[in-house]
């Protein structure tokens, strides 16, 4: 894992429909222990292209904005449905103060991921954290960032993703 290269990519997302899908091809390729780090403003897509990280890691859903928590499991679906026996950890760092207005020390934050307390071993498992820039990448040893970009128009957005070859590479 470690000899991986890094690579870069961008990708178009004209609609919330194609942020799903590029989560879906991210979440196929996604191996125990993998880190995603998603950014971007509120509203990029972040909580829409998870979600389709979970299609492709074939866990149950619905994986939606977690509200009231900062981590949520998402348990494998049975392999007949597409499960992989990978556990997904969604986790929201919004619920920490990142990306509010009184951004909090990252030193902190970091601290308080490392304490979420959950119940699987964060190296059997997927990990995609929202607003996790700056905070979370010291939760795996490399990790792929996923920033969503929205331009002034509403529906024009693109994602660049930067991170190990395995992970970006547009083919299969
Ligand atoms: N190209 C696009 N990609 C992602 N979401 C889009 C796109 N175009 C419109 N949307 C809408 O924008 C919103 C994005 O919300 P969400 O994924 O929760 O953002 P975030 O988690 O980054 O705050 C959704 O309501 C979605 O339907
Ligand atoms: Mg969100």
């Amino acid at each position: 894992m470690s000899a991986d290269l890094i690579a870069d990519r961008r990708v178009a997302l004209p609609t919330a429909a194609d942020t799903a899908a590029l989560g879906q091809e991210i979440g196929a390729r996604l191996r125990p222990g993998d880190l995603v780090v998603l950014a971007g403003p509120l509203g990029a897509g972040k909580t829409c292209l998870a979600a389709g990280v979970g299609e492709g890691l074939g866990v149950e859903g619905p994986v939606t904005s977690p509200t009231f928590v900062i981590a949520r499991e998402h348990p494998p679906l049975p392999a007949a449905l597409g499960g992989r026996g990978v556990v997904l950890v969604h986790v929201d760092a919004y619920r920490l103060g990142v990306g509010t207005a009184v951004t909090p020390d990252p030193r902190e934050v970091a601290a308080q991921l490392d304490d979420l307390d959950l119940d699987t071993d964060l190296t059997r498992a997927a990990v995609v954290i929202e607003w996790g820039e700056g905070v979370a990448e010291h939760l795996a040893a490399e990790h792929l960032l996923v920033r969503l970009d929205r331009s002034s128009t509403a529906e024009d957005r693109e994602a660049h993703l930067h991170g190990p070859a395995r992970l970006v590479a547009s083919g299969p």
